[in-house]
């Protein structure tokens, strides 16, 4: 039993392969939390101590017992008004203003499968393998838990969702708020997940970036100063990603308690961790509140969003490897499954706006003769599309400029045996288009106030129907044209003005997020084959709310190949390499004019969804060459970046090398790749240490001839030589031998 009800002690356990998640309803109905670590089978009241604390409140029923307060004692759900002043997870407006609540258990419910979200993407019951195959006999080993918390005063219940992945060692959780009294109530903050330790200190190891450079290790200690990270932006953004590592001080990559944490959702986040008057420490995580003020009317409910969480004593590299399973298996909706990815060229940085159709027919053939897969359209196919100033909303092809209608170009590029691909951004507006000018209520603005401008654009108010549907209607006008495997699809601009002519203003930012989903939704069900790359100017919504839709992201704007293996890193700690969308591009980089060698940069692009974004027109004899060697090097091992487990083999923060492996379900196959960060005269030799073989297997280095034991592969390590270049990158394969 993955859920197991202790009524004589009010008791849940949560228990997967390896830990116990356990909570207590109190004498007074308050829902604590007493643990999430490794396993213990056992009742951890025993943890809870009563002590006279000045200044912390007591409730009505203990007040002349000082030593019960909230204010001290570890929490599930905690709330605004029990004189618990740490940061909380809810808090409530009543109807006549007061922001008080007082949530008691009311009832639970436990049952098999998988609890789901009517608005908000939730991970799916059933295991569907890399491999594409649904179901089979782990089914049933999800089991949920569902905790009701009512406040008796204005009738609001609180639902807490658990569904536990027994063996994935993984819990999701999620929150329904629901109105069930007689007057509106208004909601200030839902967050997703609040975890209270007694004792340890800790660390939490975030992720921070900007445009262009996202996804940048940071492990700041949790002292009594509060860690606060998050997003104001309407999208999870490029500057902190909704993934976080709770970490004991002392974790590394190999070792050590570690407590991960991904939200699934798109929308401004907020994160924080603080440790307590008395050394606790509480962590936080859910939808940014900042401007949020959702009514509920009776009878209406508000979901918050899912958060997945995984607990290992066995470091971040055990932490990586569970996520990336259950965001493979149970999250990421991928309509190629068996099928190896398409490789494709993209015509952003190959031609910017500067094309027409016989660019992209003429990408088409160059594509094809090198061995890609299919190419990509990106900005500029629509209207007055020829820069970035204007025309964004008027999703109809400009037949001038394509020389042809698009059904037309579709079935010209098919002719030369590639797959098309076409770049959309359904959530923007520029002032100069048709689509504005007809509907310029259709934008986020304030009244009265000059809108805030990014990109020259607005952004569409997707929280409203109306707007969506006709947006909807004219990009399905677009894919119709044609056989469309792909799409990308592009968020170039943060959300500024939150003002809606349909909501009320606290309820706007939750609304659009809700709206993103609700088309995105259509989308993948109109069209089930069709792959959706997510963007936002590269990282700005890497989130696994996205990655329900969209089975790959952008990983960056910044396609240089050291840059990028920094942002690769970070992204593995949480997003599985199927996710990551990555292209060699040209050089000087057009981002950081950096020069790296052409196998580098294919190296680095095969951590991820491969594919190209360059001008094949400017490629010399041997770089084309090149890239027919690499595209059949990435086809040999596509499926173990798809279906094997990804390692960290370095921390290129500080060991001047970056290095990572691909190993192979059976453990019999390895790809190890390497960039030298470093160059230096007379410089040291680094040493790769393998991961994830099997220690008494026999394994082939491929080109060096050597056979060498797992053991050593993994305790020794390979040595890797001077670079004698810049950024020097290189391949092993590893393959095991007959015998072991
Ligand atoms: C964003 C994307 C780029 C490209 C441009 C097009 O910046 O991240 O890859 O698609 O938009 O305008």
């Amino acid at each position: 039993m993955a859920v197991v009800y202790d009524p004589e002690h009010g008791l849940f356990t949560l228990k997967t392969k390896d830990t116990d998640y356990q909570m207590k309803v109190d004498e007074l109905g308050y829902l604590l939390h007493l643990y999430y670590g490794s396993r213990t089978d056992q009742n951890m009241d025993y943890r809870l101590t009563f002590l006279d604390r000045g200044f912390s409140g007591n409730p009505a029923e203990k007040h002349l017992d000082k030593t019960y307060s909230l204010d001290t004692l570890p929490q599930e759900y905690p709330f605004k008004g029990t004189g618990d002043y740490r940061g909380i997870a809810f808090k409530m407006e009543n109807a006549d203003g007061a922001v008080s609540c007082d949530l008691r258990y009311l009832r639970h419910e436990i049952r098999d499968g998988k609890y789901s979200l009517n608005r908000l993407p939730s991970a799916r019951g059933e295991r569907t393998d890399y491999n594409g195959v649904s179901g089979g006999a782990s089914a049933a080993n999800v089991q949920t838990l569902v905790i009701v918390l009512a406040d008796a005063v204005s009738g609001v219940e609180v639902e807490l969702y658990y569904s536990v992945y027994e063996a994935e060692n993984v819990i999701t959780r999620a929150a329904k708020i629901r109105n069930g009294g007689a007057d509106r109530v208004v909601i200030r903050r839902a967050l997703s997940c609040c975890l209270d330790s007694l004792s340890g200190s800790y660390d939490l190891v975030h992720f921070h970036g900007r445009h262009t450079y996202e996804m940048q290790r940071e492990r700041t200690p949790v002292g009594h100063a509060a860690v606060t990270i998050g997003s104001r932006r309407g999208t999870s953004s490029h500057q902190h990603n909704p993934a976080v590592i709770l970490a004991d001080h002392n974790a590394t990559e190999e070792s050590g308690a570690v407590t991960g944490c991904i939200l699934s959702f798109s929308g401004s986040f907020l994160c924080e961790a603080e440790k307590d008057q008395f050394e606790q420490t509480r962590f936080l995580i859910g939808m940014n509140d900042e401007q949020l003020a959702y009514p509920l009317m009776p009878g209406e409910e508000l979901e918050a969003p899912e958060c997945i969480l995984s607990y290992t004593k066995q470091g971040f590299r055990d932490l990586s490897l569970r996520f990336h399973d259950f965001l493979r298996a149970y999250v990421i909706r991928d309509p190629y499954g068996r099928k190896p990815h398409p490789v494709l060229i993209n015509s952003w940085e190959a031609a910017y706006f500067d094309f027409d159709g016989e660019t992209i027919v003429h990408l088409a053939e160059e594509a094809k003769d090198l061995g890609m897969d299919m190419v990509v359209m990106d900005d500029g196919w629509f209207g007055q599309r020829n820069d970035d100033l204007r025309a964004l909303g008027d999703w109809t092809p400009n037949e001038e400029k394509l020389g042809c209608s698009l059904g037309e170009l579709i079935r010209r590029i098919e002719e030369k045996g590639l797959k098309f691909g076409i770049w959309i951004e359904p959530e923007m507006v520029n002032e100069d288009s048709d689509l504005y000018r007809a509907h310029p209520d259709w934008a986020l603005k304030v009244p009265g106030k000059a809108p805030v401008y990014a990109r020259n654009q607005l952004v569409l108010d997707f929280s409203r129907k109306e707007v969506r549907d006709s947006i909807f209607n004219n990009i399905a006008k677009v894919l119709d044209q044609g056989h469309v495997s792909y799409v990308k699809w592009d968020m170039n601009r943060s959300v500024a003005d939150v003002y809606s002519l349909e909501h009320v203003p606290g309820k706007v930012r939750y609304e659009y997020v809700a709206g993103v989903y609700a088309f995105l939704k259509a989308l993948t069900e109109r069209y089930p084959e069709l792959i959706i790359e997510g963007c936002s100017g590269g990282g700005g919504r890497f989130d696994a709310g996205m990655l329900h839709y969209e089975p790959q992201i952008w990983a960056s704007d910044n396609s240089d190949a050291c840059d990028r293996v920094m942002i690769q890193y970070g992204l593995s700690y949480f997003y599985p390499s199927s996710t990551v969308g990555a292209h060699v591009s040209a050089v000087p980089n057009h981002q950081t004019g950096r020069i790296t060698p052409l196998s580098t940069r294919g190296i680095t692009a095969m951590a991820g969804t491969f594919g190209y974004e360059l001008d094949p027109a400017k490629l010399t004899k041997e770089e084309r060459d090149e890239i027919r060697t690499q595209i059949r090097d990435y086809k040999r091992f596509e499926s173990l970046v798809r279906e094997g487990d990804y390692y960290r083999l370095s921390d290129p923060f500080t060991d001047g090398i970056s290095a990572w492996a691909f190993v192979s379900p059976d453990r019999c196959t390895a790809l190890i790749s390497y960039v030298c960060l470093e160059n230096h005269g007379n410089m040291d030799v680094k040493y790769i240490r393998a991961a994830g073989l099997d220690p008494e297997q026999r394994y082939a280095v491929e080109a060096e001839g050597n056979i060498l034991s797992g053991a050593a592969l993994m305790e020794a390590g390979l040595p890797v030589l001077p670079p004698l270049m810049d950024y020097k990158a290189g391949q092993i394969l590893l393959k095991a031998v007959g015998e072991t």
